[in-house]
C-alpha cells in the first residue's frame, strides 16, 4: 500500500511538468511556416491548462490575432496540487491580486474563453496586455467550471470539458503523462486536430502504433532539439533537488525551477514541412564499405533469426537500395516521410509481448544469432 501511494505521489509529481513558452513558439511556427492559415477561423482548446500557469494558453492569447483564432478556449483541472501563488498568469503578482478571476484556494476549476482580442489598452499594438484587460474587465471571458459528473471538475473527460472538446478545432497542450493513452485516444474518437506533447515510450503503445502506421498521426518537427529531452518548468513545492538542473527566470519574469525529461516528442496530425522531407541514404554496398556503425557490425546486415527481415542498428544505416522488411529502431518516427518509407509493424524487446497482433514473428522480440534486438519498427521502401 506505502509503495502504491509512493508510486502515486509520483505520477502526480510526473503530471506537473510545465511547458517553457519558448519550446511551444518553436513548434508551432513549424506548422504556421507550412500552412500560414492553420490556425486561422479555427477553434482553439487547452483542456490541461491552467492560465495561471499554462504557457499555451498565453502563447495562443498572445498570437490570437496574428494567427487569426476564432476562439480560443481553455480549462483547468480541480485536482491539480499546485498553489494558486506557484506561477503567475503575466507574471505581476499585483495585478493579479487585484483583479476579479477566479481564485485557485477552493481548488475551483476553471474556463477561460477568448472571442477577440484588440488593442483594448489602446497602446497601437495587440498583445497580452490587451488579454490581460480583457479578463479583467469582460466577466464573461473567464467563470467557473460547475463539475457535473463522476470526474473532478475540469478532467479532460468530464461532460463539461467533452461539450468543449466538441466546440474546438484545434486542441493543443501538454496532457498528463499518466493518462496519454486515454487522452489521445479520445482526441482521435472526436475527430479533432491536435499538437501534443508525450512521452516517446507512447509510440509503441497499442493505442498509438495503429494510427502511426495508417499516418494517422505523426510526430511533430522537433525531435533534435536537446537530443530528443525536453526541459520543463516545476512549481517550487513539488520540485525535488535532484529533478532541478536549473533555477531561471521566465518570460513573464517569475523564478522557476527547470527539469530535464528524456525521450519527449510532440504527437500530432497537423502537417509540417519536415515529414516531407526524405531521409539522404546510402545503398547497402556503401553502407558496408563506408558507414562505421555497419563496420562495427562485421560489415554487414543481419538477417533476424525469427522474422523475414533484416537488423538494421541505426537510421542513418537504412540502406535506400533495399526491396524487403528492415528493422529499424523506433526512432524512426522522427525522420519518417510517408511517401518514402511504408510501416509493416513492430517487435517489443525484452520479451515484454506484442502488441495486438501487429508483430507476425513466432516471439514477442527480434533475434539475431540468438540476441534479443532492442525495440523495432518494421519498414520497407515505398515502390517509386
Ligand atoms: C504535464 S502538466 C502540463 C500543464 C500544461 N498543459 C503545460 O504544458 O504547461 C499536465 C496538466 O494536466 C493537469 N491534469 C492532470 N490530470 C488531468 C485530467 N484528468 N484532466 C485535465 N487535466 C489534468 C495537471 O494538473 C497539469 O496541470
Amino acid at each position: 500500500m506505502a509503495n502504491k501511494n509512493l508510486t502515486n505521489a509520483k505520477r502526480v509529481k510526473n503530471d506537473e511538468f510545465y511547458t517553457q513558452y519558448s519550446d511551444i513558439q518553436t513548434e508551432v511556427e513549424k506548422y504556421v511556416e507550412y500552412n500560414p492559415d492553420v490556425f486561422r477561423g479555427k477553434i482553439v482548446y487547452c483542456n490541461c491548462d491552467d492560465p495561471f500557469e499554462s504557457n499555451f494558453f498565453k502563447y495562443f492569447a498572445n498570437k490570437f490575432k496574428r494567427y487569426g483564432i476564432k476562439k480560443l478556449i481553455t480549462t483547468s483541472y480541480a485536482g491539480s496540487p499546485i498553489a494558486e501563488t506557484q506561477l503567475q498568469l503575466f507574471g505581476n503578482e499585483d495585478s493579479n491580486k487585484k483583479k476579479e478571476l477566479p481564485r485557485r484556494k477552493n481548488k475551483k476549476a476553471y474556463k477561460i474563453e477568448i472571442n477577440d482580442v484588440s488593442d483594448l489598452t489602446k497602446d497601437g499594438i495587440t498583445n497580452l496586455n490587451d488579454v490581460k484587460w480583457l479578463l479583467e474587465h469582460d466577466k464573461n471571458a473567464s467563470s467557473l467550471l460547475h463539475g457535473d459528473d463522476n470526474y473532478t471538475t475540469g478532467d479532460f473527460r468530464s461532460k463539461e470539458c467533452v461539450e468543449l472538446l466538441k466546440q474546438a478545432d484545434i486542441v493543443v497542450t501538454n496532457p498528463p503523462f499518466s493518462l496519454f493513452r486515454e487522452y489521445i485516444k479520445q482526441l482521435v474518437d472526436y475527430g479533432k486536430k491536435f499538437l501534443i506533447i508525450g512521452n516517446m515510450n507512447a509510440i509503441t503503445y497499442k493505442e498509438v502504433f495503429p494510427l502511426l502506421k495508417e499516418n494517422k498521426i505523426w510526430l511533430g518537427n522537433n525531435y533534435k532539439v536537446n537530443a530528443g529531452a525536453m526541459f520543463f518548468e516545476i512549481p517550487e513545492d513539488i520540485a525535488n533537488l535532484k529533478q532541478i538542473r536549473k533555477i531561471k527566470t521566465n518570460e513573464s519574469g517569475k523564478k522557476v525551477y527547470i527539469t530535464r525529461v528524456q525521450g519527449v516528442r510532440w504527437f500530432t496530425n497537423l502537417d509540417h514541412g519536415r515529414r516531407h522531407q526524405p531521409l539522404q541514404l546510402m545503398t547497402m554496398a556503401d553502407n558496408e564499405r563506408f558507414n562505421k556503425q555497419i563496420q562495427k557490425n562485421d560489415n554487414s546486415y543481419k538477417k533476424y533469426d525469427n522474422y523475414d527481415a533484416i537488423e538494421v542498428p541505426y537510421i542513418n544505416a537504412i540502406p535506400n537500395d533495399y526491396k524487403g522488411t528492415m528493422g529499424v529502431p523506433v526512432s524512426i518516427f522522427d525522420k519518417y516521410n510517408p511517401k518514402q518509407f511504408k510501416i509493416i509493424g513492430m517487435a517489443e524487446d525484452n520479451g515484454r509481448g506484442f502488441s495486438g497482433g501487429i508483430w507476425d514473428g513466432k516471439n514477442p522480440h527480434c533475434i539475431v544469432n540468438g540476441k534479443i534486438m532492442f525495440k523495432r519498427i518494421f519498414i520497407k521502401h515505398k515502390e517509386k
